[in-house]
C-alpha cells in the first residue's frame, strides 16, 4: 500500500462486526460507535463479503458460529478481499479446537462472549498497533528495496566509468607508448644495420635496444589486454574467454583449464560481457596466486529459468585447490569486486569452498525475455 493509501485507510477506524445474534451486533455497534469507531454490521456469511467490498475494515469482528454457517471459513474469503484485515472471532464457549482452527486461519485473537467492553476496546487497541507495525515494517521493507536498488544502480554506474576509463587509458597506451616503441625499435634496427660492418660495438648495442624494446612492447600489450579486452569487442564473450585461458595456460602450464559452454553467447549485451569476463579473469588470477590447483572447470551456461519465464546466465569457475574455511575466509578487492559486478547487473553471486575441497565460485545473471516471447534482443543491460 502506499504512503498516501495508508494515511487515507487509517483517517479513521473501521470495524466490521459479523453476528448473527442482531442483539448483541446491535449494542455491540452502539459501543463501539460512542468510542468514535465507524461500524458496519453484517449478520450473515454472505452480506458480510458484500459488505466488506464497499468498507474498507481494518478490523473485523467475527462471532464463530454464524447460523449454519460457520465464521472461520469467513476469515480466508476476507483476507482475500482485504489482506491487510484483522479478525478477531468472538465465540460464546471455549472452544479450544475451533478457537485453534480459527488462529490457524489467520484469526489474530479471539474475545469470549459476553464482551466485556474493557478487553473488546484492550484487544481493539492490539489490533491497531499491530496494524500500524506491519505498516511500518512495510515502509521500512520498500525503503530498504529502493536504496538496494539506488545501490545498485551506483554501482553499475561506477564499473561502467571504470571500465571506460580502463578503455581510454588502453588506447593511450596503444597510441602513445605503442608509437614510440615502434619508432624507437625502427630507429635501432637502422643503427644495427648502418653499424653491422663499421662499429660492430654499436651494433651489438642497436640490437639489445631491440631485443629490449620488443619485450617492452610485450608488456605493454598484456597491460593493454588486460585493461581492455579488445578481443571482448572484436570477436565476441566466447573467443576473448578462449583467448584469455589460453594465455593463461601458457603462463601457467602445469594448471589444466576447461572452459564448457551451453547455449547462445552471442548478443548478451556489454555489461555481462564485461562481468562474464572481468570474474573469469579474476577467478583465473586468484588460482594462480592461491589455490596451489592442478586443474579448472569453468562452466557458462545459458539456460531457461522457470521461475521468472526468463533466461539466466550461469557462470561456474571451480579449482581443485587447497579452497578455504568460513573462519579463515578474508574477502579482498577481488572477491568484492566480482560480487558488486554481478550484483550490478542484477545477478547473484555466491562462493562455496572448504580446506582441501577447491573453490567454486558461481554467478547467476538473469537475462531479459526470450526473443521468441518478447521480439526483443537479449539484453540485460
Ligand atoms: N581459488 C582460490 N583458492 C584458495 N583461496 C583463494 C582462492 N581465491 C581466493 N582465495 C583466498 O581469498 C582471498 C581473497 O581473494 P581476493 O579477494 O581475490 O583478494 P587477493 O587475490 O587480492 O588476495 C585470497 O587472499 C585467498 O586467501
Ligand atoms: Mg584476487
Amino acid at each position: 500500500m502506499a504512503d498516501k493509501d495508508n494515511d487515507a485507510w487509517n483517517a479513521t477506524r473501521r470495524i466490521l462486526i459479523v453476528d448473527d445474534d442482531r442483539d448483541l451486533a446491535e449494542s455491540l455497534h452502539d459501543t463501539l460507535e460512542s468510542k468514535g469507531y465507524i461500524v458496519e454490521t453484517a449478520h450473515d456469511a454472505k452480506t458480510a463479503q458484500a459488505l466488506a467490498g464497499k468498507f474498507n475494515a481494518q478490523v473485523a469482528l467475527l462471532d464463530i458460529r454464524l447460523g449454519r454457517a460457520n465464521g472461520v471459513g469467513l476469515i480466508s474469503k476476507l483476507k482475500q478481499q482485504h489482506p491487510e484485515i484483522i479478525c478477531v472471532m468472538m465465540t460464546a464457549y471455549r472452544s479450544a479446537e475451533t478457537v485453534l482452527k480459527a488462529l490457524r486461519q489467520g484469526a489474530y485473537d479471539y474475545l469470549t462472549k459476553p464482551l466485556h467492553p474493557d478487553e473488546l476496546l484492550a484487544t481493539l487497541e492490539r489490533c491497531y498497533e499491530k496494524l500500524h507495525l506491519e505498516q511500518e515494517r512495510q515502509r521500512a521493507e520498500k525503503e530498504t528495496a529502493a536504496l538496494l536498488e539506488e545501490n545498485r544502480l551506483l554501482a553499475q554506474r561506477s564499473i561502467a566509468v571504470q571500465e571506460e576509463e580502463r578503455r581510454s587509458l588502453a588506447g593511450e597506451f596503444h597510441d602513445e607508448l605503442g608509437q614510440c616503441l615502434t619508432a624507437v625499435q625502427a630507429d635501432a634496427e637502422t643503427i644495427s644495420m648502418l653499424s653491422k660492418d663499421t662499429h660492430p660495438k654499436i651494433h651489438e648495442s642497436a640490437q639489445a635496444i631491440v631485443t629490449v624494446s620488443r619485450e617492452i612492447y610485450d608488456v605493454v600489450r598484456r597491460i593493454m589486454q588486460r585493461l581492455r579486452p579488445t578481443l571482448l569487442d572484436e570477436l565476441g564473450l566466447l573467443e576473448a574467454l578462449e583467448e584469455h585461458i589460453a594465455q593463461w595456460h601458457a603462463r601457467y602450464p602445469t594448471i589444466t583449464c576447461e572452459l564448457a559452454v551451453a547455449g547462445e553467447l552471442d548478443h548478451l549485451g556489454e555489461a555481462i560481457n564485461i562481468t562474464v569476463y572481468r570474474i573469469v579473469q579474476e577467478c583465473l588470477t586468484n588460482v594462480a596466486k592461491h589455490a596451489h590447483a592442478s586443474h579448472v572447470d569453468i562452466a557458462l551456461r545459458r539456460r531457461p529459468d522457470k521461475a521468472s519465464n526468463s533466461e539466466v546466465l550461469e557462470l561456474v569457475v571451480k579449482d581443485n585447490g587447497k579452497g578455504m574455511g568460513a573462519k579463515t575466509m578474508h574477502r579482498g578487492l577481488g572477491l568484492l569486486g566480482m560480487r558488486e559486478r554481478t550484483l550490478a547487473v542484477g545477478g547473484e553471486f555466491a562462493i562455496d569452498s572448504a580446506p582441501y575441497q577447491g573453490m567454486c565460485t558461481s554467478a547467476r545473471i538473469p537475462l531479459a525475455r526470450p526473443r521468441e516471447t518478447t521480439g526483443d534482443s537479449i539484453n540485460a543491460d
